[in-house]
């Protein structure tokens, strides 16, 4: 099974689960929660964020600007869209990448209301002419605009509404010292449990009208590496089988077959994951090897390795970050069914 899909770096790539977002993922805004209330897991995030807008909201104020770090499909723009909506305010919602030339910032800008939450996704993806007009923006609400050429050029400072920035990426260091200072909330979203995820399965098939039992949603549950977007993904495609192999209900057993179909272990990794953790073992002894020499053997980007990959192998006990490179570990050899004789680099 092949699916294209687009992993938010620009680039196409055929697997089904990558967290980033694909073009079968587009209902998935109906599944969005609209609420805090609604929002399952992220507690930690969650409860502080609530604080700073219940705080925000008394004084009359626009919440401070918001980064939102981690890997994708844990639901940043979601939760920007609970931030306004709890603030009672508007969303605008844009990109690093979109974002060109600083004249593409200053009219997003300059249309926003009092209060309102402009979202830039992929933030570390804006280029450095964009990045210097938000600095000032952040800081002082204005806009500084040069007017003229040459001797002549003068600058003139523009007012801005208060505003909130929520920028959201997928590693806060790979964001600029000068651009992270200027967020007053810095969140890191946790990859989700198979409970909380569950639980979200279940929302969204209730949602879409599909039935499931408890144990078919735990199986979508624990094979979806702690992404949302992946489980909600592997709902619809666990439906076909149960359309087409039962009578419509996903139950454990249709979930487990389907996702077998599909080549998704039980633990969520897929053919990519395992030939990683088989490269490192193989051609590198079970390592260390670097991140740049690991992407080239198995022909990936060291950065989709480093955000996609990497979280949920590291999070599960497979794959271990050292000085020296990365390393497969003793639970990972267990899991691929080969022996491990050597010692663990720490
Ligand atoms: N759908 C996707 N992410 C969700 C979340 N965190 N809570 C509820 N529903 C969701």
């Amino acid at each position: 099974m092949a699916i294209e899909f687009n992993d938010g770096d620009g680039r196409q790539e055929e697997r089904i689960v990558t967290g980033g977002f694909i073009e079968e993922d587009e209902n998935e805004v109906s599944l969005r929660p609209h609420t805090m209330d609604e929002y399952i897991g992220q507690t930690k995030a969650k409860e502080n964020l609530s604080v700073f807008i219940k705080a925000a909201k008394q004084r009359g104020d626009q919440l401070d600007h918001v980064l939102l770090y981690g890997p994708p499909g844990l639901g940043k723009t979601t939760l920007a869209g609970i931030i306004a909506a709890e603030m009672g305010v508007n969303i605008r919602i844009t990109s690093g990448p979109a974002i060109e030339k600083a004249g593409d910032l200053a009219a997003l800008l300059t249309n926003l209301n009092k209060n309102d939450v402009l979202f830039i996704d992929e933030i570390h993806r804006l280029n450095r002419s964009v990045e210097e007009i938000l600095y000032p923006a952040m800081e002082d609400f204005a806009l500084d605009i040069i007017i003229g050429k040459g001797p002549a050029a003068r600058s003139v400072r523009l007012d801005l509404p208060r505003f909130t920035l929520v920028g959201a990426t997928t590693r806060a260091g790979r964001i600029s010292g000068p651009l992270r200072d200027r967020f007053g909330v810095i969140s890191r979203l946790e990859l989700y449990t198979h409970e909380e995820l569950a639980t979200i399965v279940k929302r969204s098939a209730s949602i879409l009208g599909i039935e499931i039992e408890a144990d078919g949603a735990l199986e979508i549950a624990s094979r979806a590496r702690g992404t949302p977007r992946l489980a909600n993904r592997l709902i619809k495609r666990v439906r076909d089988f149960a359309q087409v192999d039962g009578d419509g209900v996903i139950t454990g057993k249709v979930a487990k077959t389907a996702l077998e179909a599909l080549d998704i272990d039980p633990l969520g990794l897929d053919m990519i994951d395992r030939r990683m953790l088989e490269s490192i073992i193989y051609n590198f002894n079970g390592g260390p090897v670097g991140l740049e020499t690991l992407a080239a053997t198995i022909g990936e980007e060291a950065v989709t390795l480093e955000d996609v990959y990497e979280p949920y192998l590291m999070q599960i006990g497979f794959l271990n970050r050292t000085p020296r490179g990365r390393c497969a570990t003793p639970k990972a050899y267990g899991h691929l069914n080969i022996p491990y004789a050597g010692q663990l680099e720490m």
